[in-house]
């Protein structure tokens, strides 16, 4: 749709809920990179033990929550109906992919702690949990960026309003 000054606009925009959920998640994931651990060692200190612990907890239950909220009661895309087949599966599948991989972070990093809370599962049960932490941790970032890349497409080609959608009215 394009409003009498030209500037798109998504027919219905995500509701506060969805936009503070989904800016919230930004700053999350952010501070969980930057925060992130470099050795299973230092899990050893109680503090830093529980407040991961604490963390992965509440990011899951926040994916958790928004998941429920965007597919059972606000609706998870604002892409028009009319756009190509391949956006809907490329943004289904990047949104599928960004959920996969945070509920990957968070549920192998509360594993990592139950494997090291809990010394007699063994290097056997915490190894592979630590190896897929990092490999989610990697797929995360990868994603992040193509769906970073199909709001620019959406902006600046198909000019449909699906990233003021998420931001608000934008000037550019
Ligand atoms: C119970 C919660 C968690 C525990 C116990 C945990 C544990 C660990 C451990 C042991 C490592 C080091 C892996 C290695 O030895 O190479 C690690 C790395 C890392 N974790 Fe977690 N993690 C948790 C949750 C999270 C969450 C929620 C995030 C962020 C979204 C996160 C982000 C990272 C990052 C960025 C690294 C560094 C990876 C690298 O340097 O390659 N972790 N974590
Ligand atoms: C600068 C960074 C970001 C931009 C510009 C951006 C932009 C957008 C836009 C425009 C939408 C609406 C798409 C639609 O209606 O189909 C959206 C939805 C979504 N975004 Fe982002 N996003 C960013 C970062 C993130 C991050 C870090 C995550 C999570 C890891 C994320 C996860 C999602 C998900 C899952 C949806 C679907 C709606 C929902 O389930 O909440 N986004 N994003």
């Amino acid at each position: 749709m394009t409003t009498p000054e030209n500037t798109p606009v998504a027919e219905k925009p995500h509701g506060f809920v969805t936009k503070g959920i989904h800016w919230l998640s930004l700053l999350l994931i952010g501070y969980g990179y930057l925060k992130g651990l470099n050795n299973v060692n230092q899990l050893s200190d109680p503090a830093l033990f529980w407040f991961e612990v604490a963390f992965a907890a509440a990011l899951g239950l926040l994916f958790a929550f928004r998941l429920f909220w965007t597919k059972k009661i606000a609706g998870a895309t604002r892409l028009p109906d009319h756009a190509p087949r391949w956006e809907h599966f490329a943004s289904r599948f990047v949104h599928y992919g960004l959920y996969a991989s945070v509920f990957t972070i968070v549920g192998t990093g509360l594993a990592i702690a139950w494997g090291f809370a809990a010394p007699y599962l063994g290097r056997w049960f915490i190894n592979p949990m630590i190896a897929l932490h990092e490999v989610a941790l990697t797929a995360l970032p990868v994603l992040i960026l193509a769906h970073v890349a199909g709001a620019l497409w959406h902006k600046f080609i198909r000019r449909d309003g699906v990233l003021e959608s998420m931001t608000g009215k934008l000037t550019m």
